[in-house]
C-alpha cells in the first residue's frame, strides 16, 4: 500500500502494514494493551455486544484493534483525508463490527449510548473540554478512558501555552491551534473549528469527571518508553 498514513501502523488482514516504515505497530502500543486488559477486568464475560467509540480516531488504529478484540467499535473522525484512511482500513479487514463516521465529535449524542468511550489525543484540541466531558458522561454507560495533555503550574518546555487562567470554571492554559484554512486541512492531527484549545489542570479534569457521574476516577501511569510522558496523562472514569 502506498502509505499516506501519518501515525497509525495497522496490520491489515493480508499481513500488509499501513505505515511500514514505522518501527512499532498499533497492536503493540502500551495504551492499547492497557485498555484491553483493563476492559477485560471490567467486562469479564467478554466484549461481544459491547459498544465502544473512539473519538478523533485519525486513521482508525485504536478502533480497528478494539473491533478485533470483539467490541462493536465506532471511530469518529472529522477530517475527510483521515476518514479516507479509516475507510482503507475498513476495506482491508473483515470486521462487520467496525464502523467509521466522518463527523465532528460534538455530534456524539446522535450515535447513541456506549459502554466504553476511548478519547485519546483529542481533549487537548477542544476549547470547551468541560462541556465535552459532560457530553461523554451523558452517552457513557460504564467507562471512559482519556489520554491527554494537561496543564501544570510549572512552565511547559515543549508547547507554547498561555499563563494559567480559567475557562468553564476550570483552571488551565490555552494552547494556540493554527489559524488558516490551509492549516485546518493540512494539520491532520489538530483541532477542527476552534483556533485555540484549553488544557485543564489534571485536578480539575479528574474532579470534573467525578462531578459528571464517574464514581471512580483513576490516573493510570502507563509505562511507554517511546512516549513523551511529561504533561500527558491517562485518566479512567468508571460508573457504578
Ligand atoms: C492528535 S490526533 C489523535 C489521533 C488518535 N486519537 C490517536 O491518539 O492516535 C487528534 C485527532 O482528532 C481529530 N479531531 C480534532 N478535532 C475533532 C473534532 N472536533 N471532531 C472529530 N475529530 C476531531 C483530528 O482530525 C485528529 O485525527
Amino acid at each position: 500500500m502506498a502509505s499516506n498514513f501519518t501515525a497509525h501502523n495497522i496490520r491489515l488482514d493480508d499481513g500488509s502494514l499501513t505505515k511500514p516504515e514505522q518501527p512499532w505497530q498499533m497492536e503493540h502500543v502500551p495504551l492499547l494493551r492497557f485498555t484491553k486488559q483493563f476492559l477485560r477486568m471490567l467486562f469479564p464475560d467478554g466484549f461481544a455486544g459491547k459498544r465502544v467509540v473512539d473519538l478523533g480516531c485519525l486513521e482508525g488504529g485504536y478502533t480497528v484493534e478494539l473491533a478485533r478484540a470483539g467490541f462493536d467499535a465506532l471511530g469518529i473522525e472529522v477530517r475527510q483525508s483521515n476518514f479516507e484512511n479509516c475507510q482503507r482500513v475498513k476495506a482491508g479487514t473483515n470486521l462487520p463490527n467496525l464502523t467509521f463516521a466522518c463527523d465532528d465529535v460534538h455530534n456524539l449524542a446522535k450515535y447513541g449510548v456506549f459502554d466504553v468511550i476511548f478519547c485519546c489525543g483529542l481533549l487537548y484540541h477542544l476549547d470547551e473540554p468541560r462541556k465535552f466531558v459532560d457530553l461523554m458522561a451523558q452517552v457513557c454507560r460504564r467507562v471512559v478512558i482519556i489520554d491527554t495533555h494537561v496543564a501544570e503550574t510549572r512552565r511547559n518546555g515543549k508547547f507554547r501555552l498561555s499563563w494559567v487562567t480559567e475557562n468553564e470554571g476550570w483552571a488551565g492554559r490555552w494552547y494556540p491551534e493554527g489559524n488558516s484554512d490551509r492549516w485546518r486541512y493540512e494539520a491532520k492531527w489538530s483541532a477542527w473549528s476552534n483556533r485555540k484549545s484549553f488544557w485543564p489542570m489534571k485536578r480539575d479534569l479528574m474532579q470534573g469527571l467525578q462531578q459528571a457521574g464517574f464514581t471512580m476516577v483513576l490516573e493510570c501511569p502507563i509505562f511507554d518508553p517511546d512516549r513523551e510522558l511529561a504533561h500527558r496523562v491517562t485518566i479512567v472514569g468508571v460508573k457504578d
